[in-house]
């Protein structure tokens, strides 16, 4: 069983099913058909799979030409019937892992998917989840759904592992097949099969021992991110007291040559990851009776950000006999962060709902976000749209991402008071840093 879908590997015979074909699935399914693979794209949204059918994508970094040339090699196709998995000898799985309303893990996603393909599964196919999740979501959770419904086992009649993904969309030193790769598996053959697979498509596999060591991996890696992110975040407004420049301090410290990384401050934190999965680990520590305080106390110190903003932004603004009620303003950047389209759990929305209670009338500018759709949490700006600037005047811009296509200065030109969370425009009288 193993040397077969071995030697259908490198001899790229296999077939790859890839479940969840967004801002992960998507340039994986690249990769694969890039190192001539046949790809079977499998999502829930018929929308998605439309699109990528007429070539048109639905994510920035991905261009229409890029899935022209996917579906021109006859080798791509997609689906939301998942009775095709059948056909697939590996499928990866990187579908969606929120949290609840309650902040727990959102696991209806992975289950969801697990049950779709339970059915289907058959003696030798490979079983790879990427979502970021708890440590023992791949035993405790996906394996038991697969055995269940189909009467087999788990290493025994199919393979299974875990692979983090690393994706950083629009990092331009950076692309899937230039990250290194974990994989975790609970059998060798597992681990060497799901090695075997993604060495075809990535510079280099690491192999760790088990699923869950994996699924620790990718945790550390965004709760190292978030604590300390959350650690300059405080020491920014602690600075900012003092007089003290927090962006001149980071560009300073970074000189030193070992034994220091910078981060940087913000308005708060964004995006699929760090806001998230960092409390998939609270969760489950919970299980062991442990709590995870670097990780609660960076949740408090990040969420609180976008409340510092708005607090610096009533003092500024009150400084210069402003009114924030009834004050108009211009929201620079809603993506998460630059240079991408991605807009999850974006702070620019908290700024914008704060800065509404307290009656400023706001519009936003965002190149790359032409449209707000909907969102889980704020639908009251679903098809908000992005100004144009020529004819625009603003009481206050608050830079909230700067992507670097923007020209942050001539922006700063059309408001009394530009409040610059990311250091995005030099010092000037009506420039404050917060
Ligand atoms: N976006 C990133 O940069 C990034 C980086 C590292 C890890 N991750 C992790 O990867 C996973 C996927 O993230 P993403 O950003 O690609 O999400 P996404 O929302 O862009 O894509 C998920 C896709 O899964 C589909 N889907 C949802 N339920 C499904 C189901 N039951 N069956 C089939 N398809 C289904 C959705 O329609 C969507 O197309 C998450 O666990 C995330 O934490 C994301």
């Amino acid at each position: 069983m193993v040397a077969d879908i071995l030697k259908k590997i490198s001899e790229r015979k296999a077939k790859i099913g890839v479940v969840g074909l967004g801002y992960v699935g998507l340039p994986l399914t690249k990769e694969f058909i890039n190192a001539g693979f046949n790809v079977l794209g499998l999502d829930v949204d018929m929308e998605k799979i439309k699109k990528l059918k007429k070539s048109q994508s639905y994510i920035k970094h991905i261009d229409s030409d890029l899935l022209k040339k996917m579906n021109a090699t006859g080798r791509f196709d997609a689906t939301n019937d998942f009775s095709k998995s059948s056909t697939c000898d590996a499928i990866i799985i990187c579908v969606p892992t929120p949290l609840t309303h309650n902040r727990e893990p959102d696991m209806s996603y992975i289950i969801s998917t697990a049950e779709s393909l339970a059915p289907y599964v058959r003696k030798g196919q490979l079983f790879s989840l990427e979502s970021t999740t708890y440590p023992g979501t791949t035993t405790e959770v996906l394996c038991p759904i697969l055995e269940k419904k189909s009467n087999l086992k788990a290493h025994r009649d199919f393979f299974v592992a875990f692979s983090p993904e690393r994706e950083d969309p629009n990092n331009k030193n950076f692309s899937t097949s230039t990250i290194p790769k974990v994989v975790g598996a609970d059998s060798k053959d597992s681990l060497k099969v799901a090695r075997a697979m993604y060495d075809t498509i990535i510079c280099r596999t690491i192999p760790v021992s088990s699923s869950s060591t994996a699924e620790a991996t990718k945790l550390v890696e965004n709760i190292f991110r978030s604590v300390n992110i959350a650690m300059v975040n405080e020491l920014k407004v602690i600075f900012d007291k003092m007089g003290i420049d927090i962006w001149e301090v980071i560009e300073a410290a970074k000189t030193k040559p070992f034994g220091f990384m910078p981060f940087y401050p913000g308005p708060g934190l964004g995006g699929h990851c760090i806001p998230i999965d960092p409390f998939y680990l609270t969760w489950k520590a919970r299980e062991y009776n442990c709590s995870t305080r670097f990780i609660e106390l960076a949740g408090e110190i990040n969420t609180f950000m976008p409340y510092y903003v708005i607090q610096r932004t009533l003092e500024e603004m009150n400084e210069r006999k402003m009114v924030m009620n009834g004050s108009k303003f211009l929201i620079v950047g809603v993506a998460y962060k630059k240079n991408v389209d991605d807009l999850r759990e974006s702070p620019s929305f908290m700024l914008w709902k704060l800065l509404e209670e307290k009656g400023a009338k706001v519009e936003y500018y965002d190149p790359f976000c032409p449209v707000v759709p909907r969102t889980r949490e704020y639908p009251q700006y679903t098809g908000k749209k992005s100004v144009t600037l020529k004819s625009g005047k603003y009481d206050v811009a608050l830079i909230a991402t700067a992507h670097d296509s923007v020209n942050h200065k001539e922006i700063a030109k059309l408001a009394k008071l530009v409040i610059d969370t990311r250091n995005a425009v030099p010092k000037a009288k009506n420039v404050v840093k917060a």
